[in-house]
């Protein structure tokens, strides 16, 4: 006997739901993404209890006529392609017809609709159900709302987690969305209070501030490069500014928000020598491509997409980072934060910290063009056999000598791999190393890479000869360092190789903490970091000086208020 039975759309289409819309936060993003293909300048967001009571989205897009109102409904169906050859290059957000049907399979769908000229219509759909038709009044556009979100599923109902958590989700998307679209006016409101709005005024630095707080686009940095046909924007925001989540970075492409481990892991790395560990920035990486370059149909949510040449493009993303960061020359953190309480109250005091989630207050001496390199410092004493004291007339300087002595050596090095095969400095005697068997499994399968870098071994592993601007006493250090490089990823990647081999060195051979330098050691320090492209971080994001600003000691003292 036959067991198998075609299920009836109805079933179909609520299995289907789990895969599109999993939570509130999903429903309000099919639903502004419709708005957003419409066309729509103004897309207004209303929620009511975390979105399980309702969620109310109105555009003034294009709107619907009587026989699209329906068809909406039905699973498949699509204004936005006809035909295979549709798929490879697609323009919307929405492609794949199944966004309404999923939402009203699972809730109760009121949608009202207007053409420009034309009649507004009302349609209604309870759990797939037509249950009511006819007209409508409203302005030009569409308001989809959606009640009782899983009332007849109950098992994906109990799933739906913490209002917490929900709330979290819905502001996420509604960051996004507004972050792809900085010339749609978006608003947010939870139940009846307003969490958030933008402008659509095509301005990212008010965009930004609107979505991640005033002021935080202060020193924030901005690339726009075209590589291959591809045009990339970047909005980096300072790294002082720092997280300890990866989830503020985010990456659109064609206006659409997309998840993409390698290329967050791009903005990282470009980030790296200016992050702490275990921080990380708050930026937007924009693209613009021919979408025949991407597969955005991976994934019912379309938060994935294939890319041609992910690594490519990886590579580039993590390149102009390195290089805008660097091009702008970053202020001496001062040793005390400022925030403003709000806008009448006088500045106030956060306590001596740095490097925490505070926006630092504009200070008005410091212009925001002003290229500052390290400032002309009179040498004052030691502090804990670590910190060099100077002083000049704007305040008093904590150095880490550890920490610019590391910035100084990186930076040479850095400077140095950039030509890596400059030039090899021929040893009269070879010398012999201290190498295990895996070491010479490993250098004499890439033995090219090693000399291409100014590494000569001759036939027992002896080295000959090594690079010009490599210090005797680093040699080991740099072969094991592109050793274990090699042996991990078989290859050597340029730009990964400088950076680490360069961190690896400069950190290794610094002076340390606590050794006493003489007088002309610390000249040469001050001298060195003077010349370095940014003095103020090491290498991995620590400060090597702070400002205690003059102005500051006097407040301490109470000299002034
Ligand atoms: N706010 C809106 N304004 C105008 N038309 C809309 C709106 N929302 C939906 N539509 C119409 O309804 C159709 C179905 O929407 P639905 O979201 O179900 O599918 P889609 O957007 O085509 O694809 P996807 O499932 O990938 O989102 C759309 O193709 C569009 O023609
Ligand atoms: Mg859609």
């Amino acid at each position: 006997m036959s067991i198998i039975k075609q299920m009836d759309s109805k079933l179909a289409n609520m299995i289907a739901a789990g895969e599109v819309v999993d939570r509130p936060a999903s429903v309000i993003k099919e639903l502004v993404e419709n708005s957003i293909d419409a066309k729509a300048s103004i897309i207004s967001i209303e929620v009511m209890d975390m979105g399980m009571q309702s969620i109310i989205v109105t555009d003034n897009g294009e709107g619907m006529d009587f026989s699209d109102a329906h068809l909406a409904f039905n699973r498949h169906a699509t204004s936005k392609i006809k035909d295979e050859s549709d798929l490879n290059h697609i323009y919307t957000l929405g492609f794949r017809g199944e966004a309404l049907a999923a939402i009203s399979a699972v809730s109760k769908v009121i949608l009202r609709t207007r053409q420009e000229n034309q009649e507004g219509i009302q349609v209604e759909y309870h759990g797939s159900h037509l249950v009511y038709e006819g007209s409508a009044t409203l302005n030009k556009g569409t308001v989809v709302e959606v009640k009782e979100l899983f009332f007849n599923t109950p098992a994906r109902f109990k799933y739906i987690k913490s209002d917490y958590a929900e709330r979290a989700a819905i502001i996420d998307i509604f960051d996004r969305l507004a972050l792809a679209n900085p010339d749609i006016r978006f608003s947010l409101k939870m139940d009846d209070k307003m969490v958030k709005e933008t402008y659509g005024t095509n301005d990212f630095y008010n965009l930004i501030d609107q979505i991640y707080g005033s002021k935080m686009t202060k020193d924030m940095t901005v690339f726009e490069e075209t590589v291959q046909k591809i045009k990339m924007t970047g909005y980096l925001l300072s790294p002082q500014i720092a997280r300890s989540r990866k989830k503020d970075i985010s990456i659109f492409v064609n206006g659409r928000y997309i998840k993409n481990y390698r290329l967050i892991q791009a903005v990282i790395d470009g980030y790296h020598s200016y992050m702490m560990v275990g921080k990380y920035p708050i930026a937007l990486i924009h693209m613009e491509m021919d979408p025949s370059l991407l597969d955005v149909n991976v994934h019912p949510q379309k938060y994935e997409v294939k890319f041609v040449n992910e690594s490519m493009l990886s590579y580039h993303i993590e390149t102009m980072i390195k290089d805008a960061l660097n091009k702008k020359v970053h202020q001496i953190p001062e040793a005390i934060n400022r925030i403003r309480k709000d806008q009448d109250e006088k500045y106030v005091y956060q306590s001596l910290q740095f490097g925490e989630e505070l926006i630092q207050e504009n200070n008005e001496d410091n212009k925001d063009n002003d290229i500052q390199k390290l400032p002309d410092l009179d040498f004052v004493g030691v502090f804990s056999g670590t910190y060099l004291l100077f002083q000049n007339e704007d305040g008093l300087y904590m150095m880490d000598q550890h920490a610019a002595a590391e910035r100084i050596r990186y930076e040479h090095y850095y400077h140095s791999l950039a030509n890596p095969n400059q030039s090899v400095k021929n040893l009269l005697m070879p010398r012999s190393l201290d190498l295990t068997k895996e070491d010479i499994e490993v250098i004499s399968k890439h033995m090219k890479s090693f000399e291409s870098y100014g590494f000569i071994f001759d036939e027992n592993y002896d080295l000959t000869g090594l690079p010009i601007w490599m210090l005797d006493t680093e040699v080991d250090l740099g072969i094991e360092t592109m050793g274990s490089m090699l042996a991990e990823k078989n290859k050597i990647d340029l730009a990964v190789l400088r950076d680490s081999l360069a961190k690896d060195i400069s950190c290794k051979g610094a002076i340390k903490a606590n050794k006493s330098l003489n007088q002309n050691e610390i000249n040469k320090i001050v001298k060195d970091l003077k010349q370095c492209k940014n003095p103020y971080t090491c290498p991995h994001g620590r400060p090597t000086i702070i400002k205690l600003s003059h102005y500051d000691v006097e407040r301490m003292f109470k000299r002034v208020v």
